[in-house]
């Protein structure tokens, strides 16, 4: 019998960490490579809990900093899961940044990451659908399912161009070169 599906409510987590000098060049701020290991790590979480399983990430789409986060913010990250391929998932994350002394919450980003459930033997395996319920969810549903197919096109256009430059120079299109084609 397939998994049933899981309401995107349930998907979510909230996590939150005081910003540190660690975190932090020398003028305070705090770096944005930080903050992209954070919202890697939340969906990390996320999406083992859901997959019952261990999963890696397999793209980070682009990421914007609106904002600065300074050492002593709160970093508060929210993320759920906004939608299920068969073995992949879209995990959302938003960034916020508060101010403990003046209480002021800033959205400083946001960003889209996909992660892939593995088995014990590192073999990709499928994972539970999700179900949107309010329309909110239903929106980022939809919009995620566009973000996907366009994620298939950029890998497929990918290796048929690998596979073109291979055939020219009489190499093998293996996955490494064709992640690493246009660098
Ligand atoms: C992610 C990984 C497991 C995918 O391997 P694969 O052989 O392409 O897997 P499959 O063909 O079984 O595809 C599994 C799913 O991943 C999705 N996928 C694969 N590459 C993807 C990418 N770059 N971006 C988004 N989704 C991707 C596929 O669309 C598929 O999803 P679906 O079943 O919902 O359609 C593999 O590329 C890997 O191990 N990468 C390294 C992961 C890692 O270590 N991450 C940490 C940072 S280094």
């Amino acid at each position: 019998m397939p998994p049933e599906a899981v309401p995107i409510t349930k998907t979510r987590v909230t996590q939150s960490r005081l910003m540190l000098p660690t975190d932090a060049n020398i003028h305070g701020n705090v770096h944005g490579g930080m903050i992209v290991k954070y919202i890697d790590e939340l969906g990390g979480i996320i999406t083992a809990r859901h997959a019952k399983a261990n999963t890696v990430t397999a793209s980070i789409d682009r990421m914007h900093f609106y904002k600065p986060v300074y050492i002593g913010n709160l970093l508060i990250l929210k993320g759920a899961i906004n939608y299920v391929g068969r073995k992949s998932m879209e995990v959302g994350v938003k960034v916020f940044a508060e101010d403990l002394t003046s209480g002021s919450v800033v959205h400083t980003g946001s960003c889209y990451s996909t992660f892939v459930a593995l088995d014990r033997s590192g073999n990709t395996v499928p994972v539970p659908p999700i179900v949107p319920e309010t329309p909110e969810e239903k929106h980022w549903y939809e919009g995620a399912k566009a973000r996907r197919q366009r994620r298939l096109e950029d890998r497929e256009a990918r290796v048929r161009r690998t596979s073109l430059k291979a055939q020219k120079s009489g190499d093998v299109a293996t996955e490494s070169n064709i992640e690493s084609e246009g660098h």
